[in-house]
């Protein structure tokens, strides 16, 4: 059996919290490969989307081809290999974050944006997503803006982060 300490020196960012979520979730289901397809929701919940090198990681955890993995999400219809839109906004609606007020912060989306939770911008520059935890509670609340975990933000911080994000193209 692998250890998860070793896999997360692997190819993935050791510091992106979601990773150790992925990590526990494989050795809660003992690196077993018949775990794929649950495997592969704890990382989608988390990720928003499946990420290749995600789908890399999980390949070598649970000692699969890659083909079968790849192959696994490709069949059913809800797993998805891309996020919607170009850029991405993850909101962290976990208790922690939900407490620091996660659902303040999707307000605040809905209201300066005009987007909720599974939407996308009609240019297709940005998507909004949740997550039920995404391993970063000490800082909550959390978002993810692409691929970067941003911790402890303040509503003024994180909209002017996403409108320079849509802006940039
Ligand atoms: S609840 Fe948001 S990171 Fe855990």
């Amino acid at each position: 059996m692998k250890s998860g300490s070793s896999l997360l020196d692997a190819e993935l960012h050791k510091t992106d919290p979601r990773v150790k979520l992925i990590a526990a979730k494989l050795k809660k289901e003992n690196f077993k490969p018949d775990a794929l397809i649950e495997v592969l929701h704890t990382a989608q919940n988390v990720y928003g989307h499946l990420p290749l090198n995600v789908l890399a990681y999980i390949s070598k955890a649970l000692s699969l081809p890659p083909s079968r993995v790849y192959s696994t999400v490709t069949f059913y219809h809800f797993f998805s290999l891309k996020s919607k839109g170009e850029h991405t906004c993850l909101v962290c609606t976990g208790t922690a974050c939900y407490v620091k007020g996660a659902q303040v912060i999707l307000n605040e989306i809905e209201s300066k944006i005009g987007l909720r939770p599974g939407q996308v911008s009609a240019d297709n520059q940005l998507g909004i997503q949740v997550a039920r935890c995404i391993g970063a509670c000490g800082l909550a609340p959390a978002v993810v803006l692409d691929d970067e975990v941003q911790g402890k933000v303040t509503l003024g911080e994180i909209i002017n982060k996403i409108i320079d994000k849509m802006a940039a193209k």
